[in-house]
Order: structure tokens, then C-alpha cells, then sequence
């Protein structure tokens, strides 16, 4: 979301004419992370690092800082009530990428958004936010209803054939992958094509060896979460520190 909203509204009329099939609202870069090795990287001032607004790179005693430039357009105050602003727009189906947690998914449920996508943007913004794979577990645990009413996605650190199988076997719709396909695409349209046949090799030989046919076959029995299971937290509250903070007043 700009904080210039006239750009955003533009904008999701714009892709709306283009065909596109559903929008992905990012709730969870109100600030920038700290990236050092971006703080480091000297790169050319030529460059346009902000598709959206055009903004060039900038030096500085923090490098070039492509995150803080790069973030520097988004509206740091958008609230629930903005779903309703992007409704106003366009009827293209919304979901709401960057939740972390079940309390935030059952809100975003009670907005009547399409979907959710469990996502800590590749573990690159906070340090010690949850990894995406639990936080599936959590929405288990905590919210199952939410299944049922939306769609849930997931990214983050998806590499393997198997990785997304064991999201959809988690109940996961569809996998989101980044770095890796950025990463191929250096190689243009070969390197994607490339890496989509590697991810669909994987995917058909897991899919032999645990003994499935079709993906509509995919179930969380096929999936030992065990390792994990004490990770995921039962509640919004600490499981046993019940410290609050008093009144000033
Ligand atoms: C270079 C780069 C730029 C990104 N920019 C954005 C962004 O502008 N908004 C956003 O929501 N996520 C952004 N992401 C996060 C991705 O959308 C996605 O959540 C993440 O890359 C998934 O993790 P993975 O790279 O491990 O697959 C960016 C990721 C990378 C690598």
C-alpha cells in the first residue's frame, strides 16, 4: 500500500484490466528490517531501485540501504479498515500476505478476505519471527475454522519438491517461492522453466514413494510433525509468564 493511495488505487485498476486474478495485500512491512549486508552494498547510483515509485539509489553512511529506499513508499498506517478501501477498488479476490499469527488470521477471517499467506518474507525482515511451516501448525492448533472459510498459502525457505509437498499435506492451498525463482530468472526464461521442471520432478517422485497419485490425495497423516510439535505455541498468551502492564493512570 502507498502512502501516496492515488498510486495504489491506479495501480489495482491498472493490473485489474491486465487480467490479473486476485491480489496480494503485504501486512507486515509497516518498517523496514535490518539488513546489513543491503547497508553494505555499495551499488550503482544509477540505478532504479523502486519500480513502483522510480526511486534511484541513494549512498549514505548506511551504503545504499535498497530495503530503506525500497520501503520507504509504504503507508505505515494501514489498518484492517483499508480492506474495505481496496473493496471499494476492485473486486478482485484479496489476500492478505505476512500473517504470523492465529489471532491476526481469525481478524483477517471476520474482514472476509479470500485467503492468507503464512509468510515472514523469507525470514528476511525479523529476526526471530516464526518460521512459516509452524505457523501453518499454530493455525491448526489454534484457529482449524479459518481452513475452511479461506484459502491459507505459505512461503519462505521452500526449496525442495518435497517441502511443498509437506505444506500440502499440511493444508496449505499453494507455495510461494521467491529467492529461488529470482535466482533462475538470472538465467531468463530458460532458468524458470528450468527450475519449475526440477520442482515438478521432485514433487512426482515424493508423490511415487509416499503413494500418492494426485495431489487431491495429499493428507496430514503422510507428514510426522512430531519434531516440531512442542514449537507451536497453544495460544496468543506466554504459556506461563502472565505479567501485564499496569495503568499509569
Ligand atoms: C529481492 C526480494 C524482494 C522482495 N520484495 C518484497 C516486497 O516488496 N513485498 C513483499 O511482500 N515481499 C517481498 N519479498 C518477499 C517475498 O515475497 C517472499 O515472501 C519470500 O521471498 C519467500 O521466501 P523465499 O525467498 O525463501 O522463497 C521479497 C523477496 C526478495 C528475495
Amino acid at each position: 500500500m502507498n502512502k501516496q493511495r492515488e498510486k495504489t488505487k491506479e495501480i489495482l485498476e491498472k493490473v485489474e484490466s491486465l487480467g490479473i486474478k486476485a491480489i496480494f495485500l503485504t501486512v507486515d512491512a509497516a518498517g523496514r528490517g535490518k539488513r546489513e549486508s543491503d547497508e553494505r552494498l555499495k551499488a550503482d547510483d544509477e540505478i532504479v531501485i523502486n519500480p513502483v515509485t522510480g526511486e534511484q539509489a541513494k549512498g549514505g553512511k548506511r551504503g545504499n540501504g535498497l530495503t530503506r529506499t525500497m520501503g520507504s513508499y509504504i503507508d505505515q498506517g494501514m489498518t484492517w479498515c483499508d480492506i474495505q478501501w481496496i473493496r471499494n477498488i476492485t473486486s478482485l479476490p484479496i489476500i492478505l500476505k505476512g500473517i504470523t499469527g492465529a489471532e491476526d488470521a481469525k481478524i483477517a477471517m471476520q474482514h472476509n478476505v479470500d485467503g492468507i499467506l503464512l509468510s515472514n518474507h523469507g525470514g528476511r525482515n525479523l529476526d526471530y519471527s516464526p518460521p512459516s511451516i509452524l505457523l501453518l501448525l499454530e493455525m491448526h492448533k489454534n484457529c482449524p475454522e479459518i481452513f475452511n472459510q479461506m484459502e491459507v498459502y505459505i512461503d519462505g525457505g521452500f526449496r525442495r519438491g518435497a517441502d511443498i509437498v509437506k505444506a500440502l499435506c499440511l493444508g496449505a492451498k499453494a507455495v510461494g517461492i521467491g529467492r529461488t525463482f529470482l535466482y533462475a530468472l538470472h538465467y531468463g526464461t530458460e532458468g524458470v522453466e528450468h527450475l519449475v521442471q526440477i520442482l515438478k520432478e521432485e514433487m512426482e517422485g515424493v508423490m511415487k514413494l509416499i503413494g500418492i497419485k494426485n495431489l487431491s490425495e495429499v493428507h496430514p497423516s503422510l507428514v510426522n510433525t512430531s519434531d516440531i510439535d512442542h514449537l507451536v505455541p497453544d495460544g496468543a498468551d506466554h504459556p506461563y509468564v502472565k505479567w501485564s502492564p499496569q495503568p499509569r493512570l
